[in-house]
């Protein structure tokens, strides 16, 4: 099954929105620590760029209450109507936008945002100076941009080390990179938040792992169960190849002793500038 228009490369069916939902659960208490420390609160007009089903833009809607707003935007219209359902009540403080962001600008039905939140996006968008631009121009002077997206995605890997997992992590990275992304996104970003005037307020890698039986874990293992059979079904791999690696999973899952490393994120926090000299 190849990538359709509006799509993305890790597809928008059920087992997607499900393991989004899973990956928003494991992750939002750092989400969470991360817009606290950005200082988002009651009152803020928020962008949601690329929120896939919405996970996240629904606590941004608690938390900016009724008198601030939430624009979610993303290009996959299957994601986009779990998002009308979730926010189809004519009070909710929610405006949804299909919107490919390497085609168009983000609207700003508030005026300028206050805060834009941009998570595991900007890995799978060809240009991703362009994305900064977008929040850029949808960010009022002095609004705050907080991302969450890797920064070494080969640390998704086993300690001990098992050659399937590497091989996984190796092949879903090549996929990213072939659908026109790039899972070491995260550094890129930053050197061109600081080339546009940014101030960065925080930087921080999160490097996580998981034994098994912890919560975390699934998140990864749920990653490689759901994308080897893709990587196989997008023509990276056999279907043997597939099951070596769904192999190795288990055993780690039986040997009592494995780690599971997921790959790092790296936070960004930046201000725009509230002046631009030459602007
Ligand atoms: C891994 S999901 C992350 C969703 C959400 N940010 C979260 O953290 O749960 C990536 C999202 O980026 C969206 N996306 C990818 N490229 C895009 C583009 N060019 N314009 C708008 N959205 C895009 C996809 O449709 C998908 O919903």
């Amino acid at each position: 099954m190849k990538p359709t228009h509006g799509d993305y490369v890790l597809g928008s069916h059920g087992t997607e929105l499900d393991r989004l939902g899973v990956q928003h659960t494991l992750w939002r208490d750092l989400m969470l620590d991360g817009w606290r420390r950005a200082g988002l609160g009651l009152g803020n007009n928020v962008v949601d760029v690329g929120a896939g089903p919405g996970f996240a833009t629904a606590d941004l809607s608690t938390i900016v209450g009724a008198t601030g707003s939430v624009t979610a935007v993303d290009r996959s219209s299957t994601f986009l109507a779990t998002l009308q359902a979730r926010f189809a009540e004519p009070t909710s403080n929610v405006t949804i936008h299909e919107v490919d962001l390497m085609r168009e600008a983000i609207p700003c039905p508030n005026g300028n945002h206050d805060a834009a939140w941009c998570r595991w996006v900007a890995m799978f968008v060809p240009d991703p100076a362009l994305l900064l631009e977008r929040i850029d121009h949808a960010l009022k002077p002095g609004g705050v941009v907080i991302l969450h997206e890797y920064c070494r995605y080969e640390t998704l890997s086993m300690l001990p080390r098992r050659s399937e997992i590497d091989s996984f992590t190796a092949l879903a990275s090549k996929s990213f990179r072939a659908a026109g992304g790039e899972p070491d996104i995260a550094g890129v970003l930053l050197a061109t938040l600081v080339r546009r005037g940014f101030e960065v307020c925080e930087v921080r890698p999160i490097a996580r792992g998981a034994r098994f039986g912890d919560p975390l874990w699934q998140w990864p293992a749920g990653f490689v169960r759901t994308y080897a059979p893709r990587l196989v079904e997008l023509g990276f791999a056999d279907a043997a190849w597939c099951a070596g690696v769904l192999h190795a999973l288990e055993a780690a899952e039986q040997d009592g002793v494995s780690l599971f490393l997921t790959p790092m994120v790296l936070e960004i926090i930046a201000r725009k500038p509230v002046e631009r000299i030459n602007s």
